[in-house]
């Protein structure tokens, strides 16, 4: 019986063809316990509270019990069981430590980092997070850490030596391996470099390492681990992300195994890796502001698309495309050296939409604001029982297929490709007949691409040679109110705020200040990177005579594609038959959206019987005459919805969303 219906579920890989009711779920969980098959994690989206967006790596043992402890009185009933400290739990917090700084972690005998005992108290003496899992075990809780690539190079730089890994006494058989020898010096983590390097997994000495660390992870206590700077086009390693996920089965300790960032993460990235994890970031860290959000639609889309959702995961768990943290309630800022100090930045509709979003793609939902600070409507937002039965026991879920481009649906997006890649705008440079006024390099998206509005853009630069810079980089800026300029080559930016575009392709959480207002500004979404203007290399832009706008230094090119449908319909089904609708509108202007009943089943793949409101694979298709009747909720709204009609339909405020549960059937 166990067997049998284990064996039934890992071959599904969407569930279309096994349906999770939480009575299923109950027995699933008492057989997980009488037959000890201790690894069967993650058989929904993982739920918790991580401490990334609210402290940034500053967070304090009071700060993180006192917020585990919130979640334990007031989110625990919503599923959301694991609090977990986000990075830089071993570096110790004095002047000149940041987030890229080396000199600051702590390490033990063996290389491995351990909790900075002055943020950490309880840790003191080599007890390491054990006391601090207890606490988190007490309030009924699970416990997570953060950690990064490989090896600390404080390891590397003390020839630390390897635990498990120093030869027999009587020099018959292995050697003593140290840090030195297993560090992979070229391969540090691209957004870190200072600090961690690869460890090379294919020496004996390398495993050994990566099984230290995660068995002390696991006397610790730990229940989860992100692992960090593993995963994404600027991190992918494979053979690391291979190696933990051994170590974590050798650990026999239930861990759950999840990946960060996703930086231009692919489904077949996802693929790769999904068997080896629980879950698995596949965007760069997503922050508050509304172009973050609405970059995540055509991600989840693809990564719905691929099956990727509720995939196998490691051992018999399951895994899940992972959307990031959610920025709301009270939060600090990207990379800070500072704790929480501020509301979110996204509306009430923002939020509603990312929080549906990564209900309908199923997402794993790690709040990320201070709980002690956190209101009433932000926790009514996180605690919806509807949206919460969504990400958790939906299935079918996909973003169902928007037609062609139209004009004022579509919003162009600035974004970083290889140059090879890129097939969007030609760009060029337009001068300004105005003295003084800035120049600006304009794209134009061919008209294939994209109907009428839209096509054309600028964007305010100046070019000049290096020797006319006189005096600091500062001066030169101040000069040109903001505007640099390097070489035969050229830095950019637009007005609003000293931002240049930077070809280095880190995720976003080093200091890069966000554009929320780019939308508005410049009319373009973006999901290349802006970064204060400096005299970095990766600042530095050169026009080619195609018109690609490329970075000597990255060797990335800038582009601008119409990519963003700003109508997006998604839709589900839900283990008592209904249906799950959301509309989402990422425009600047409320609009109407329209989806027909047909479309729903043909997307969802059902035939809808008469009488019963229950999907059914006898019946026949209904002809054009039928008449539709579903009855609902508009969850958001609270309201009682009936849909006599053929279609479904609603004007949706922009940047908002509305989402409906409906249980349908027909009459001739
Ligand atoms: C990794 O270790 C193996 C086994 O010791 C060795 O053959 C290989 O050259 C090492 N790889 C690197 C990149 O150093
Ligand atoms: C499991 O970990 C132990 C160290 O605790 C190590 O000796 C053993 O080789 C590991 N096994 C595998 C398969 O990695
Ligand atoms: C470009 O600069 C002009 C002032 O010269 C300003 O009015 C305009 O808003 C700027 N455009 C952008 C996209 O920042
Ligand atoms: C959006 O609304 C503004 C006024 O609020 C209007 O000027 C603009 O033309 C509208 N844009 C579209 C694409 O409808
Ligand atoms: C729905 O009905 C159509 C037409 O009778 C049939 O071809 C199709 O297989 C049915 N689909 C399902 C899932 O039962």
């Amino acid at each position: 019986m166990v067997s049998m219906a284990m064996s039934g579920r890992r071959k599904s890989l969407d569930f279309s063809g096994f349906v999770i009711t939480s009575q299923q779920f109950l027995i699933i969980s008492c057989l997980m316990v009488s037959v000890a098959v201790a690894q069967e994690l993650a058989i929904t989206p993982p739920r918790g509270w991580n401490s990334y967006d609210s402290f940034s790596w500053t967070i304090t043992e009071d700060q993180f019990l006192a917020n585990a402890q919130i979640v334990a009185t007031t989110l625990k009933s919503s599923g959301y069981e694991y609090v977990v400290i986000d990075f830089l739990w071993f570096r110790m917090r004095l002047p000149g430590a940041s987030v890229t700084s080396p000199g600051f972690d702590i390490i033990d005998e063996w290389g491995r980092p351990v909790p900075d005992p002055v943020r950490w108290p309880s840790t003191a003496g080599g007890k390491g997070f054990a006391p601090i899992a207890e606490k988190v075990h007490a309030m009924g809780l699970k416990f997570g850490i953060h950690v990064m690539r490989g090896i600390s190079t404080a390891a590397v730089a003390n020839n630390t030596p390897i635990l498990g890994a120093q030869g027999s006494p009587e020099g018959a058989g292995g050697r003593p391996w140290s840090a030195q020898d297993i560090a992979l010096t070229s391969q540090p983590c691209s957004w870190m470099p200072g600090c961690f390097v690869s460890v090379n997994t294919s020496s004996e000495g390398g495993t050994a390492f990566i099984n230290s660390l995660y068995q002390q992870y696991a006397s610790w206590g730990v229940d989860f681990v992100k692992h960090d700077c593993v995963f994404g086009a600027d991190d992918l390693s494979l053979d690391e992300i291979t190696a933990v996920s051994q170590a974590i089965a050798n650990t026999s300790r239930p861990i759950v195994y999840s990946l960060s960032p996703g930086v231009r993460a692919t489904p077949s990235m996802g693929s790769a890796v999904n068997e080896l994890v629980h879950m698995y970031r596949v965007t760069s860290d997503d922050w508050d502001t509304w172009g973050d959000v609405a970059l995540h639609f055509d991600v989840a889309r693809d990564f719905a698309a691929a099956g990727l959702i509720g995939a196998q995961g490691l051992q018999d768990g399951y895994s899940w495309p992972d959307l990031d943290m959610l920025p709301l309630g009270w939060l600090t800022d990207p990379g800070a050296n500072k704790g929480p100090h501020r509301p979110t930045n996204l509306s009430p509709d923002e939020q509603k939409s990312q929080i549906t979003l990564w209900a309908m793609a199923k997402s794993p939902l790690m709040y990320g604001g201070d709980l002690r600070q956190i209101d009433q409507d932000t926790l009514d937002l996180i605690t919806n029982p509807v949206m919460l039965n969504i990400n958790a026991y939906s299935f079918g879920n996909a973003e169902i297929a928007a037609g062609p481009l139209l004009g004022s649906q579509a919003l162009p997006v600035l974004s970083l490709a290889a140059c090879s890649e890129t097939k969007g705008a030609s760009w060029a440079v337009k001068k300004s007949s105005i003295p003084g006024a800035y120049d600006q390099l304009c794209w134009t998206i061919p008209t294939a691409s994209i109907a009428q509005t839209n096509s054309e853009g600028c964007l305010n630069w100046t070019m000049s040679s290096l020797s006319s810079i006189s005096g600091t980089w500062q001066q030169a800026m101040d000069s040109k109110n903001n505007i640099g300029h390097l070489g035969n080559a050229h830095v950019w930016s637009y007005d609003a705020g000293n931002m240049c575009l930077d070809s280095l392709d880190y995720r976003s959480n080093l200091g890069i200040l966000h554009l929320s207002n780019l939308e508005a500004h410049a009319g373009i979404m973006t999901s290349g990177q802006f970064l204060p203007c400096s005299k970095q290399k990766s600042q530095t832009w050169q026009l080619t005579s195609e018109g690609k706008l490329t970075s000597p230094s990255t060797g990335l090119c800038a582009t601008v594609d119409a990519q963003v449908n700003v109508k997006r319909v998604w839709a589900a089904r839900g283990s008592d038959g209904e249906f799950y609708v959301a509309f989402f509108n990422l425009g600047m202007n409320s609009s109407s959206i329209t989806l027909s009943v047909d479309e729903l089943t043909r997307s969802q793949n059902v035939n809808v019987t008469s009488g019963s409101g229950q999907p059914s694979a006898s019946t026949a298709a209904p002809s054009s005459e039928s008449s539709w009747q579903c009855t609902g909720t508009d969850v958001w709204n609270n309201q009682i919805v009936n849909v006599f009609a053929q279609s479904l339909s609603a004007i949706v405020p922009s940047h908002g969303c509305v989402l409906y549960s409906l249980t349908c059937t027909i009459s001739n």
